[in-house]
């Protein structure tokens, strides 16, 4: 069943619970009224023979005529002694005349059932003085309650009825209205489901409620899913460019040894040097790939507590031997302890290394800082800088400065894509600037970890 719906029947029946038993009370409430009234009227009628017909011509036969001017619609009055026995009786039904007679001592009123029909009794005592001498009854039958009592009964049935199926539908209507955002946007997945492009739903900004609120962050989402999905293509595209003027040049030289043969030592070593070349390239890309996949999807950090210092220490050992340029560290203290994954932070520092290696003309100098919250390395190369507008882009993936003088320094466009993952997971920063009248400078900034690190 649609939600819709529910909510409207839960309305409608949660109508009639409510009015079913409150018309019902105003019923019942109405008829002890009337019929109290209709009472009231008997007695009031009795004591009004008893003041204007004396109690000797009540208990003296043959003086009907006199009861009958009192007597009201539908009704009967008897006068009786004290036996029981009917000594005047007028009536305008016949019906009445079965009740039995009875001599009461006390006043009393109540009202009973005749032939299916509610008839009302009242009986008085018939005084001498202080003395009882007989009883007078009237007996009605309460036609002109019963038919608006019955009025009464159609009022209200015809109320309810139409009130039943105004909210019926008023419900209907009204969680017709409220669930519209909903089936729009129902409507609107099923079209996502089916074509795969992406959709957004339609805002009403007049109503800032839940259902606009699901709508915009189901836009929100969309908008995300799409940026992601256009980085998706975008990096599918880039890494298979990357494949591809590999392979073609694999290819190039292996199709130049098939038409030549083996006899051109030359080209033969030419062709071997590049097919070595290109396989190394895409091997350095596969693994970076893979890298980034691991860091964007496993997310975990293997946290332990080293010294910064010695780390870079040991990432310049490594680079060192590979160029004669110069690297300096620079530190405010002997050592610096940080709560950081290792393995990953020399990584991030061998990437930013390997990068001003490529660039600088002499030296690189590193700075290392602790501040109250951070512990800060700052690469500053004497390079050849980076164009200002190319600035905001060297953390994506694939993004070369200069894709030919890239090529030539073997560089895939990965590194600093890696760096910045590392750096994020640790939830710390990374940026890149122009160092001014020299040439690029790194900082990166890792959060103190309060908590654990006792340093
Ligand atoms: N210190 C630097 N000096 C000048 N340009 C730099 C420097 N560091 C990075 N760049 C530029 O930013 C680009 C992106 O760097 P990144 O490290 O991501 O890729 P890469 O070095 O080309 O390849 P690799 O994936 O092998 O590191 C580089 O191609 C280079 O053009
Ligand atoms: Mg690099």
């Amino acid at each position: 069943m649609k939600i819709k719906t529910k909510a409207s029947l839960l309305s409608f029946f949660w109508l009639i619970s409510i009015l079913l038993p409150l018309t019902f009370i105003i019923y019942y409430l109405y008829a002890q009224y009337e019929k109290e009234e209709e009472m009231e009227i008997l007695q009031f009628t009795a004591n009004q023979i008893l003041t204007h017909i004396s109690p000797l011509e009540l208990l003296q036969e043959d003086n009907n005529p006199m009861l009958r001017t009192y007597l009201p619609d539908y009704s009967m009055i008897r006068s009786l002694d004290l036996s029981s026995k009917v000594i005047n009786q007028a009536a305008n039904t016949s019906e009445l005349a079965v009740i039995p007679p009875k001599h009461i001592d006390t006043q009393e009123s109540y009202s009973q059932k005749l032939n299916d029909q509610t008839v009302m009794i009242v009986r008085t005592p018939i005084r001498q003085g202080t003395e009882i001498i007989g009883t007078l009854e009237i007996v009605t039958e309460p036609i002109e309650l019963d038919q608006s009592l019955y009025r009464l009964i159609g009022i209200i049935g015809i109320v309810t009825l139409a009130a039943m199926l105004i909210s019926l539908s008023a419900s209907f209507l009204l969680s017709k209205l409220l669930f519209l955002p909903l089936s729009r946007m129902i409507q609107t997945m099923k079209e996502i489901e089916m074509s795969l492009a992406i959709k957004k739903l339609p805002l009403n900004r007049k109503s800032k409620d839940e259902l606009y609120q699901l709508s915009e962050t189901f836009n929100h989402l969309m908008e995300r899913i799409e940026i992601s999905m256009k980085k998706q293509r975008q990096f599918i595209s880039d890494a298979s460019h990357e494949f591809k003027t590999s392979l073609t040049i694999i290819e190039g030289y292996t199709s130049l040894i098939r038409r030549w043969g083996f006899e051109n030592t030359d080209l033969h070593m030419e062709a071997l040097n590049a097919v070595h070349d290109e396989s190394k390239r895409m091997k350095h890309i596969t693994y970076q790939l893979l890298e980034l996949a691991e860091l964007e999807h496993e997310e975990r950090l293997t946290l332990c507590v080293f010294d910064l210092v010695t780390l870079c220490k040991e990432s310049i050992q490594l680079l060192q031997p590979l160029s004669n340029k110069e690297f300096m560290l620079i530190s405010s203290g002997s050592d610096m302890m940080i709560e950081a994954d290792r393995l990953q932070m020399k990584q991030v520092i061998l990437i930013i290394l390997d990068n001003a290696m490529k660039y600088m003309k002499h030296r690189t100098y590193i700075y290392l800082s602790k501040t109250d919250s951070n512990h800060c390395i700052r690469f500053v190369d004497d390079g050849i800088g980076i164009p200002t507008e190319e600035l905001p882009f060297v953390f994506e993936r694939f993004y070369r400065v200069d894709r030919s003088r890239s090529r030539q320094t073997g560089g895939s466009g990965l590194g600093l894509a890696i760096a910045k993952c590392i750096v994020n997971l640790h939830k710390g920063t990374i940026q890149i600037s122009n160092a001014p009248h020299y040439g690029t400078e790194v900082i990166v900034t890792i959060p103190i970890c309060k908590t654990s690190n006792p340093f």
